[in-house]
């Protein structure tokens, strides 16, 4: 049987576009009271309105979660204003397509701060609340980046690889707990992510899935209390085919890269 969440505290990250305004709209649907954080504040007024259509008690904070004060406070106003957060969505992110021959170490700490440290503070600074209640789901959105090493993305793949192994070891840290952990591996889901400015162009040419496909597919790991979830679906034989040979599909992806180059 399908999760009522009726009522139940959401905290979004990254919700004024792609995946995150995609789960803050269906959590709302469902019920749910949303909470949503981001930077652009027209973007995420627009997905608060939607949710308000269902959810009159959602609101949203505009904040650069780059910044550790910013997510403090963040945290703060989430457990003030939602009274609690039962379901913590740490869903932004930002891409980084930059060959390793151009990368500095600025870059690359700009990207972990993002994309790692700031979803582990937040994390960490809502986590003793859930374990006061002994409930609580904590949905971290990594990247098949983090098990796949996508090429050109040196800087991103590792802050994924970074989200995935805490993830994994909280998960277990918390396997006696009330509180749940699930994983969610998007492949090319179509979102604002592949035009942002400062990356360049994405190498491999693969047909993304449509945001709803994502929702789809986080809701049914919540329903079936997966740790895990891919989408698409065939990542996870990709990943899982990397694991049993590492060298093989490192060599066969860089051939496919200089094949695809070599082609124009
Ligand atoms: N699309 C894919 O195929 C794909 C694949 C693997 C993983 N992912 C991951 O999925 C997550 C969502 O990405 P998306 O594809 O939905 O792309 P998106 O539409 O660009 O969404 C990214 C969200 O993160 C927010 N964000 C970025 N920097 C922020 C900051 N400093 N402070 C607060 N919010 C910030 C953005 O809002 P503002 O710009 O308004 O701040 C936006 O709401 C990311 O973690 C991404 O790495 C996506």
């Amino acid at each position: 049987m399908a999760i009522d969440f009726t009522d139940q505290r959401v905290l979004v990250t990254g919700a004024s576009s792609g995946m995150g305004a995609g789960l803050a709209e269906e959590f709302a649907r469902q019920g749910a009271v949303v909470g949503m954080c981001a930077r652009r504040q027209h973007r995420l007024d627009e997905v608060l309105d939607r949710c308000r259509e269902h959810s009159p008690e959602s609101r949203r904070w505009v904040c650069d979660l780059s910044d550790p004060a910013a997510v403090d406070r963040l945290a703060a106003a989430a457990l003030e204003e939602l009274g609690r957060v039962d379901i913590l969505i740490n869903n932004s992110g930002i891409p980084k397509r930059r060959h390793v021959s151009r990368l500095d170490p600025a870059t690359v700490e700009s990207v972990m701060n993002i994309n790692f440290f700031s979803p582990v503070r937040l994390t960490l600074a809502l986590l003793p609340h859930m374990l006061e209640r002994d409930s609580g789901r904590i949905i971290n959105v990594s990247s098949v980046a983090a098990t796949l090493s996508s090429p050109g993305e040196s800087a991103y793949d590792a802050s994924k690889a970074a989200v995935t192994a805490f993830s994994e070891s909280m998960a277990i840290d918390l396997w006696q707990t009330g509180i749940r952990v699930l994983i969610v591996y998007p492949g090319l889901v179509d979102t604002e992510l592949f035009s942002l400015p400062d990356n360049e162009p994405v190498l491999a040419a693969i047909e993304p899935v449509p945001v709803s496909e994502l929702v789809d597919g986080v809701f049914g790991a919540l329903d079936s209390g997966a740790v895990q979830v891919y989408v698409p679906g065939y990542f996870a034989d990709l990943a899982s085919g990397k694991a049993a040979n590492v060298e093989r599909f490192l060599s066969g992806t860089a051939k496919f890269i200089a094949d695809q180059k070599a082609s124009g």
